[in-house]
């Protein structure tokens, strides 16, 4: 269990305050209940010492104050009825005491002697408690008595254990039932946020069109789902913008630079020009054609991005291809001294857009050219594999450093700008081609030792199955 989630620390919150409220409220009861009990029972003590007071007392004179005991005893058994009695005239003589109780629960004897005016008291003795009410009358000569009548507290101790117990049952379960409604609650409330965390992980730029589930439950929840699909919009309409921004330009940009390109090759032709101009001007035409390339690959790009309205699909054999293709790039190769050997097995039939998957083959095999020195080999293969279509050119060139290997794949990266800018590489070519793959559900790896040359893999879907991993 996750102890730093939120619904964790909720539960923990809501049980700890419930367990800290509860607690509290057991305590208030049995502390009031006691005072309440209590109280009861010396109400009831103090009403029978007035009536001993009223009844026999205010009618007796100190010196009938022998028969007393017999009355008391005869009106009020106490003994019989677990009472205590006691009459102490005010000058501290005990006219009268009760005897010890038939249930033999405290003695008499035990009880220190009560203080004049009127008052309750609860007496602890060794085996018992006793509540007593104590009142000061006087007899009919005026002289002062204090009558006390007490029992034993042990009925209102027995209801207080009663309900404690009750309370220590009754609120650890009271707990547990509402903590685990808490938490079944926090679950199920939280459960969106586990659905919207995964597909937000799951939105890329790629499919920006994708939105979070937005539950309708008029919570929190739901206005965040909201929130975020709102933000997801701008960000769609941001980099669609920037991308038709892109498409755009670089659409614009062909039609100048073919002129260009057409007029200073006239140019260059015309041979009246002085040598330092004509020089000036196949400089300039070099760079004219290499920013001719810049725009094709960014208008490629941009056509790619937009998942471009594509040529119809056909199914056609990738090695046959990749034969055709590095053909028709041996006079590219053979400047460079570089030799170029294709394996394909037949029949490794895959389903897109032949003219892009060729300039999948054709982008892997000029790098590996371009980056291969003279005398070098490269080699291309096609063969199927784990039920797929693999494509695989390699090369025994310069390779490419291990830092640098997660980024080939990025618009315009070059692992050393002044050496492939030399080579004339505008760094669009390995973008192209990851771009091309995603297409067609394929997708592209690369490894590499520096010095020992690199090998590029495409997998790709064979007709009619889906990609599996190889
Ligand atoms: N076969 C290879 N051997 C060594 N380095 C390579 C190889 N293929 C690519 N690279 C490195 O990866 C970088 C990116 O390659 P990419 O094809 O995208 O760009 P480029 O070849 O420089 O330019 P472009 O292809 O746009 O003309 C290259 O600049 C190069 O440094
Ligand atoms: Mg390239």
């Amino acid at each position: 269990m996750n102890t730093r989630s939120l619904g964790f620390r909720l539960v923990a919150w809501y049980a700890g305050v419930l367990t800290a409220v509860f607690v509290l409220l057991g305590v208030l009861t049995i502390f009031f209940l006691q005072r309440y009990l209590e109280a009861n029972f010396l109400d009831t003590q103090a009403r029978r010492a007035r009536q001993i007071a009223g009844t026999l007392i205010s009618s007796t004179s100190r010196a009938e104050e022998g028969a007393l005991p017999g009355e008391v005893e005869k009106l009020y058994s106490p003994e019989a009825s677990d009472r205590f009695i006691r009459i102490t005239r005010a000058d501290g003589r005990v006219v009268y005491v009760s005897g010890l109780p038939k249930d033999e629960r405290y003695d008499p004897a035990q009880v220190p002697p009560a203080s004049a005016g009127e008052h309750t008291r609860k007496v602890r003795l060794p085996e018992n408690s006793l509540l007593i009410a104590a009142i000061t009358a006087a007899g009919a000569d005026g002289t002062p008595y204090v009558v006390e009548v007490g029992a034993s507290g042990a009925g209102t101790d027995a209801t207080l254990a009663r309900v404690l117990l009750m309370l220590a049952t009754g609120l650890p379960i009271a707990v547990c039932v509402a903590v685990a409604g808490g938490f079944v609650l926090v679950r199920r409330s939280l459960a969106p946020v586990a659905r919207m965390a995964a597909t937000a992980e799951a939105i890329t730029q790629h499919n920006l069109g994708e939105r979070l589930p937005e539950v309708d439950s008029g919570d929190e929840l739901e206005r965040l789902a909201v929130s975020l699909n709102l933000m997801i919009s701008r960000l769609e309409a941001a980099i669609d913008g920037s991308k038709q921004f892109v498409a755009d330009a670089s659409h614009e940009l062909r039609t100048p630079l073919t002129v260009m390109r057409g007029e200073l090759e006239s140019l260059a032709q015309d041979g009246q020009l002085p040598g330092e101009a004509r020089e000036a001007l196949g400089s300039v035409l070099e760079e004219v054609l290499r920013l001719a390339e810049i725009v094709e690959g960014l208008f490629a790009l941009s056509r790619l991005d937009a998942g471009e309205a594509h040529a119809p699909w056909q199914r056609f054999d990738l090695g046959e291809l990749a034969a055709t293709t590095a053909g028709q790039m041996s006079l590219l190769a053979e400047d460079k001294h570089v030799s170029v050997a294709c394996e394909s097995h037949p029949g490794v039939i895959v389903e897109g857009d032949r003219a892009r998957l060729k300039q999948v083959i054709v982008n892997l095999l000029d790098n590996a050219i371009k980056y291969t020195p003279g005398g070098g080999h490269v080699s291309l293969s096609v063969k199927r594999e784990g039920g797929c279509a693999i494509l695989e050119v390699a090369d025994d060139g310069i390779g490419i450093p291990a830092e640098a290997l997660p980024h080939v794949f990025k618009r315009f990266y070059r692992v050393d700008g002044s050496r492939t800018r030399a080579q004339g590489g505008a760094g669009l070519g390995l973008s192209i081609v990851e771009s091309i793959c995603t297409a067609h559900a394929a997708r592209v790896e690369v490894s590499s030792v520096p010095g020992n040359g690199s090998t590029f893999r495409m997998l790709a879907p064979l007709a009619g199955e889906p990609l599996v991993n190889a």
